[in-house]
């Protein structure tokens, strides 16, 4: 779907070059939703404005649903920049326009006649949850409702893809959780595919399917969030999952806890959504002739199931305690490692 081959974005000031992107490959699915997460000066705005052009490449190849973006002449692009919707920070609403003449804005450009315009804007009105709020102006919405017309804004004109950069930076979790669920809504019924950008983990455990981490221009790691999770590679990659998975070493007590016990098995449980840590325990404990004790964890609830770790001791006979850890590796989503066996 989008294919990206040796991108590289070089900005040179009187003394020196920078790479704000830098040799960058990467391919992007059909349909999905691709995250790029990164510290700040990492380049992910850059990367995103070189999809369309917004800022000219220095280097290299993007080609879109088979289009090549990066040998259009200006007046093509702008044809296929229609295609591909853009969504801010910072809202970039016209404050001087109502909430449906926003969304109206991009539709006027592309020569639309008032009629049209008025049926694909009260569309647009419904599919983003804003349908009492047409004729306000930005200044008399909140920051959700504002991002909720940026994205009504960005799919005016039936985009395949929707660029979003650090689209839910500026608000509060619970309107971020909000939005989020909107753009998951958005990609599932339109078959739109996202490519998100952020500095928050938790951003694209929510609702990536794939993510690529950036440092220096560069994409470091990249995979399926899960796997990107469970075993993060680089050093800024584990950094990352430290945000949302806790701190992945024992000088927090633990060790001192786990030396404690002489008998059973010490288990750190690694959980990576798609299961909860309530059902599991019970479950575990019903099935097998064994005690659970939690020592100690932290572990995040989301709509996904849980994330985060979790250390238990499991106490039992040899044979009921180890069919507990097979079970628990083999049939349940949850990784496990064995940190300790006084059995
Ligand atoms: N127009 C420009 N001229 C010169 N340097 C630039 C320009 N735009 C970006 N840069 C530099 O390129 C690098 C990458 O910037 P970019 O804005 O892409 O990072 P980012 O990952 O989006 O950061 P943030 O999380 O802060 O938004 C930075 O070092 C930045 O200073
Ligand atoms: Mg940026």
């Amino acid at each position: 779907m989008i294919s990206i081959e040796g991108l590289s974005k070089y900005y040179t000031s009187k003394k020196n070059q920078i790479a704000a992107v830098d040799d960058l490959t990467l391919n992007i699915k059909e349909g999905e939703i691709f995250g790029v997460i990164g510290y700040s000066g990492a380049g992910k705005s850059t990367f995103l404005r070189l999809l369309n052009r917004l800022e000219e490449p220095s280097k290299g190849r993007i080609v879109i649903d088979q289009q090549e973006i990066t040998a259009l002449n200006s007046k093509r692009l702008r044809l296929a920049r229609q295609e591909i919707g853009m969504v801010f920070q910072h809202f970039n609403l016209l404050w001087s326009r109502t909430v449906k003449d926003n969304i109206a804005f991009p539709l006027e450009i592309a020569g639309f006649s008032k009629a049209e315009r008025d049926e694909r804007v009260h569309e647009l009105i419904e599919l983003v949850g804003l349908s009492d709020r047409e004729h306000a102006y930005p200044s008399q919405l909140s920051g959700g409702q504002k991002q909720r017309v940026g994205i009504a804004r960005a799919l005016a004109n039936n985009p395949n893809v929707l660029l979003c950069d650090e689209a839910t930076s500026a608000l509060d979790p619970e309107t971020t959780n909000a939005i989020l669920d909107l753009l998951v809504n958005i990609n599932e019924k339109l078959g739109l595919t996202i490519i998100l950008i952020t500095h928050e983990m938790h951003v694209i455990r929510k609702i990536c399917n794939r993510v690529a981490v950036m440092e220096n221009g560069k994409v470091v790691e990249q995979g399926d969030v899960l796997d990107v999770f469970l075993h993060p590679k680089q050093r800024v990659t584990k950094r990352f999952v430290e945000q949302v998975m806790g701190v992945d070493d024992e000088d927090d007590g633990v060790s001192h806890l786990i030396h404690t016990y002489d008998h059973g098995k010490i288990l750190r449980l690694h959980f990576i959504g798609e299961t909860t840590n309530q059902a599991l325990i019970s479950q575990v404990a019903k099935k097998f002739a064994i005690d659970i004790n939690i020592l100690q964890g932290k572990i995040t609830q989301t709509q996904r199931g849980a994330y985060g770790t979790l250390f238990v001791q499991i106490e039992g006979e040899n044979e009921e305690v180890n069919k507990a850890v097979t079970f628990i590796s083999d049939e349940t989503s949850v990784e496990v490692e064995v940190i300790r066996d006084a059995n």
